[in-house]
């Protein structure tokens, strides 16, 4: 495994995804930086994140030599990986919101946005992790947190990457193992609101109530509705409202 580290850079997975265009990349390339200028989150927002305090990674998962049929395992595989990361280092009241937002009670302190890289078929995938070390000024973003925040204690950014990598290589191995029950039974065991009574906003701005229940294979979030049916829904569809 090599680790890229650059002192300042747009996004590091607009980095990753440059270098595969230009040439081949070995497995678990990781390239890190805590200053990024123009981070990406998922469904085209931005991510920003204070200078010199904050992890920002993207590892290189080569998927051309395993077959991954439902692409949403990587993305469990991957918060469950930064779940027992965190536990490890006793951050209390963690979840999972769907897809992959990692909590501590009700307050994001992680997030992750998986690019795939297709031709033909899924040849690998991009993993960009944005997790809030030692940050403790979210002015405007009051569901915002860092670790530093939660605990009181600094960390050294360095050691929370090493151990986040060793915990996807763990779970990744787990889904070439064929291990699939055991990623999504962990995952859904992990899922913020699971079985809760929850509100949600639908893509035309209306708010319904259901119990989460767990996901589809292909990622979609199951609600438990008001009629007694279970609907699956994708991320442009719902917004878990609390
Ligand atoms: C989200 O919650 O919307 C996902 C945020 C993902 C941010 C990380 S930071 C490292 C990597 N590079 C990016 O440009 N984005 C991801």
């Amino acid at each position: 495994m090599s680790i890229i580290k650059l002192s300042a850079i747009d996004s590091t997975n607009s980095f990753l995804r440059d270098m595969i265009a230009n040439g081949v990349v070995a497995d678990y390339t990781v390239v890190a930086t805590q200053n990024q200028t123009k981070g990406r989150g998922q469904m085209g927002t931005v991510w920003n994140s204070e200078e010199g305090k904050n992890l920002m990674f993207s590892v290189f998962k080569d998927l051309s030599k395993h077959e991954v049929v439902y692409p949403f395992y990587i993305s469990m595989a991957v918060s469950l990986a930064i779940l027992k990361s965190l536990k490890g280092l006793n951050v209390p009241n963690l979840s999972i919101k769907w897809p992959n937002d990692i909590l501590s009670a009700n307050n994001k302190v992680c997030g992750v946005l998986i690019e795939n890289v297709i031709k033909n078929k899924l040849e690998s995938t991009i993993i960009g992790v944005g997790l809030n070390v030692n940050q403790t000024n979210f002015k405007g973003l009051p569901k915002a947190s860092s670790l530093k925040k939660i605990t009181g204690v600094q960390y050294n950014v360095d050691e929370v990457l090493h151990d986040i990598i060793g915990n996807i290589k763990f779970y990744s191995e787990m889904l070439e193992a064929e291990n699939y029950k055991a990623v999504k039974d962990a995952y859904e065991a992990n899922l913020f609101r699971k079985n809760k009574p929850s509100t949600f906003k639908n893509a035309e701005g209306v708010m319904f109530s259901g119990f989460i229940k767990g996901v589809s294979k292909y990622g979609k979030l199951m609600v438990l509705l008001e009629d007694e049916i279970i609907e699956k829904f994708d991320l442009k569809q719902i917004t878990l409202m609390y």
